[in-house]
């Protein structure tokens, strides 16, 4: 969803600028391109393609300047071609522009410009800001007016940054629906996207808010609101991520480090102040309806907590993706809405939220950026401490936001009565093992899964069942597959498979069934019912289970035993170690999967 950088300062700034927008690619990686202000003017360079290769056909990092904005794109209007990358010119030359969002009047404004003699180098919607604020700048001989005046005209949602030669040592930026941070550093000052653009050389951060907008100079700055220009007093939060966290140490990829940072992630997740999740709890009760919010992995993640809330406290809260809460939602000003969200910007989420808080109703969220919209608009936030999680496809983020969500439906049940105090301590205790657990699959199983991985990366579809609580996860580790190998995978639960898909069922498609313990005797025997349906129709079937049933399945990955309410919790790291070994054997770009990003804010 693009990345923004920015920095201004009294030394050279390209190398800052440049790992700037290399921390940021995990925002789009299309294209990405660069523009200082020296004694020459204003100087672009772009291209198509990753940061690194940009670098060497560009040298984005030997330009002189002292003020310069960056820009990663993932491309929402025009084709991904050197033209259409950022940063965008004025006719004149005399202001650069890098935008994230969507201009959703720009082609009105770009038949007014072009009314007005300008020109246009490219097919974006971001490029008439740039004309926008030389036109505007015409009439005020004013920069910082300009640009507001040119703000007052766009509609959609942005995060612009803007350089001038007519204010040699100032960067403009504004926000309306896509996040902006400033980081205020010494004799240096910066913006981006998020904090990790900019983490290693500052930790003090501003959030802007929408409707504002910034002047930065390199020991100096202001904010302000877009339409009144009233001045804001923005406080400065510390943050505490260490930048060596999102670093990889040693693992080929993130991917693999966040697998393997479940555990300690899953310890932080449980080691957090239980007030949040009493509060959380409360809340449910108070509200007459509630709802889990989420998209992609986080609206599987909703669906677990769904079945946690059913089975533990006996509380029916539908999980809604949050792309289709406002056309499916009928929130009251007693309704809660509960948001999941690994970045906090997602924009679909966000717009659930604003519906939410229209309608007058609650929202709480559990999220893992600090500062991000998401955390600083809910009523009530979980922030769930996972450190930063860099791939694109999701995982520790994950893992630890179903332990909160399990902590939430345990205190429920407790406050309603369903669950003693002791019988309350006694699952808390049990799940203080899974941490050890998810370590064992990981350290026992990997070799195997990598063996079965390149022994079947050739299938090309993929179905992934599930019954029960084991049915989200199922979808969650379809969606996994499918974002980092490219290949066709379903998720699927498996009493859904008679009523067509069973129709798909041939050597040519594998399955993958997630099989909860013998334990949950009716779960396990529907399981296997399920399987055998596949089996008699020549089927595939690789199992992830508990227990060792080697006449009906082809292959089986076997975790270890634990009690039935924690076995859940397991599972998804072989699927998820699967898909990253599928990808790997298919030479995929596994952190940064082709036509996807990170945080999607754009609708
Ligand atoms: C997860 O692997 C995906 N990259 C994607 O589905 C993601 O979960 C979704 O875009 C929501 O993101 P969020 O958690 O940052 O809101």
């Amino acid at each position: 969803m693009c990345g923004i950088a920015g920095v201004v300062s009294s030394q050279p700034v390209s190398d800052r600028l440049f790992r700037g927008i290399k921390n940021l690619e995990y925002r789009g990686y299309d294209s990405c391109g660069v523009a200082y202000l020296n004694s020459s003017g204003i100087v672009v360079r772009k291209n198509i393609g990753y940061v690194d290769s940009v670098n060497v056909t560009e040298r984005l990092c030997e330009i002189e300047g002292h003020v310069g904005i960056a820009h990663t794109r993932w491309a929402t209007h025009g084709r991904v071609t050197k033209a259409n990358s950022h940063p965008h010119m004025s006719c004149n030359g005399d202001f650069a522009v890098v935008h994230n969002g969507i201009i959703s009047n720009y082609r009105g404004l770009r038949d007014e410009l072009r009314m007005q003699g300008h020109e246009f180098a490219s097919d974006t919607d971001s490029e008439v800001l740039a004309h926008l604020v030389e036109e505007y700048y015409r009439v005020t001989e004013d920069v910082e007016k300009a640009f507001t005046e040119a703000l007052g005209r766009v509609e959609g949602s942005y995060a612009f940054a803007l350089i001038s030669t007519h204010e040699p040592g100032k960067i403009f930026c504004a926000r309306c629906k896509s996040p902006l941070v400033m980081g205020i550093g010494n004799k240096s000052n910066y913006l981006g996207s998020d904090f990790i653009t900019f983490l290693s050389y500052t930790r003090k951060v501003i959030f802007l808010d929408d409707g504002e907008y910034a002047v930065i100079c390199g020991d100096d700055y202001y904010t302000k609101k877009i339409e009144s220009g009233e001045l804001v007093d923005k406080p400065i939060t510390e943050i505490s991520w260490d930048p060596e966290t999102s670093k990889k140490n040693g693992y080929p990829h993130y991917m693999l480090k966040e697998i393997h940072e479940q555990p300690n992630a899953m310890v932080s997740a449980m080691g957090l102040d239980n007030q949040g999740v009493v509060e959380l709890a409360r809340m449910i009760l108070d509200a007459d309806q509630c709802f889990l919010v989420g998209v992609g992995t986080t609206y599987y993640v909703s669906l677990i907590g769904q079945y946690l809330f059913s089975i533990h406290a006996d509380h029916f809260i539908p999980a809604v993706s949050s792309d289709e809460f406002t056309n499916l939602a009928k929130p009251t000003n007693n309704s809660l809405a509960i948001f999941v969200s690994q970045s906090g910007e997602t924009y679909d989420t966000l717009n659930a939220l604003r519906f939410i808080k229209e309608a007058g109703g609650s929202s709480a969220a559990i999220v893992n950026v600090m500062g991000s919209s998401l955390a600083r608009m809910a009523d009530h936030t979980i922030m769930q401490g996972s450190g930063p999680e860099i791939c694109v496809v999701s995982t520790k983020a994950a893992t630890s936001q179903m332990i909160i969500l399990l902590q939430a439906a345990l205190e429920l049940a407790h406050l309603t009565g369903k669950l003693s105090r002791g019988e309350k301590g006694e699952i808390e205790r049990a799940m203080s093992e899974i941490p050890g657990r998810i370590n064992s699959v990981i350290n026992d199983n990997s070799e195997f899964i990598r063996g079965l991985a390149n022994k079947y990366s050739h299938i090309k579809n993929w179905l992934w069942l599930g019954r029960g609580l084991y049915y989200p996860l199922a979808l969650e580790s379809a969606l996994k597959m499918k974002e980092v190998t490219y290949l066709h995978a379903e998720g699927m639960s498996g009493g859904f498979l008679k009523h067509g898909t069973l129709s798909l069922i041939d050597e040519d498609m594998y399955t993958v069934v997630l099989v909860p313990p013998k334990e949950e005797e009716d779960l396990y025997q529907l399981t296997m019912s399920s399987v055998e349906e596949i089996k008699a129709r020549g089927g595939f079937v690789i199992g992830i289970g508990f227990d060792h049933d080697e006449d009906l399945f082809d292959e089986i990955i076997l975790l270890p035993k634990v009690s039935r309410f924690l076995a859940p919790f397991l599972p998804l790291v072989p699927a998820q170690l699967f898909a990253y070994f599928v990808a790997l054997s298919l030479d995929r770009e596994i952190d940064k999967p082709k036509s996807l990003a990170k945080s999607v804010t754009v609708p």
